[in-house]
């Protein structure tokens, strides 16, 4: 079986649809940014501030490369930016979380630990550069993906369920 490949915003909520397709299927789940993290010992926050996003990018190619060589039958769950990755196809079926900028901004400021969750996320920081890279980038996510699924307004059950329907 292919992989399938989630892509998406930050805060659109990979992660979260990641462990909801993960209780209703047998998919066994990986994060890409958990990968970097891991491989590097240390957060993307300081990565970038210690490296650049620029050593970032390398190392999502780098994920990328042994994602489309290694892995099969698995649910990947993605960075904002790992769309780019120039493999992305290759590694599975591209299911794009879309929802409006402003859906996104109110999921996470929601959330009991907001502050953390911008914390961690150095592209983030500055709303306005953060709609601008949403303006940006949402063209492109649409264009790359093999299934788009609107997000806003809906269950993580039924999400879960709509893209389990439409993948398999
Ligand atoms: C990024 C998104 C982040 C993380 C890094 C860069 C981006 O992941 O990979 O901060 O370029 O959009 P999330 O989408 O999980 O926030």
């Amino acid at each position: 079986m292919k992989n399938i490949v989630l892509i998406g915003f930050m805060g659109v909520g990979k992660g979260s649809v990641a462990r909801e397709i993960v209780q209703q299927s047998d998919l066994v789940a990986l994060d890409t940014d958990d990968i970097i993290e891991s491989m590097e010992n240390r957060s993307i926050k300081k990565i970038f501030a210690q490296e650049g996003e620029e050593y970032f990018r390398i190392l999502e190619r780098k994920v990328a490369q042994w994602l489309q060589k290694e892995v099969r039958g698995t649910l990947i769950s993605t960075g904002g930016g790992f769309f780019k990755v120039p493999n992305l196809k290759k590694i599975g079926t591209v299911v794009y979380l879309s929802a409006p900028f402003e859906t996104i901004h109110s999921r996470i400021l929601a959330h009991p630990d907001a502050e953390k969750k911008l914390r961690k996320r150095p592209l983030f920081q500055d709303i306005e550069k953060a709609i601008k890279l949403y303006d940006e980038r949402s063209a492109h996510y649409k264009k790359v993906a093999d299934v788009v699924i609107d997000v806003s307004n809906k269950e993580l059950a039924d999400i879960a369920k709509e893209i389990l329907k439409k993948v398999k």
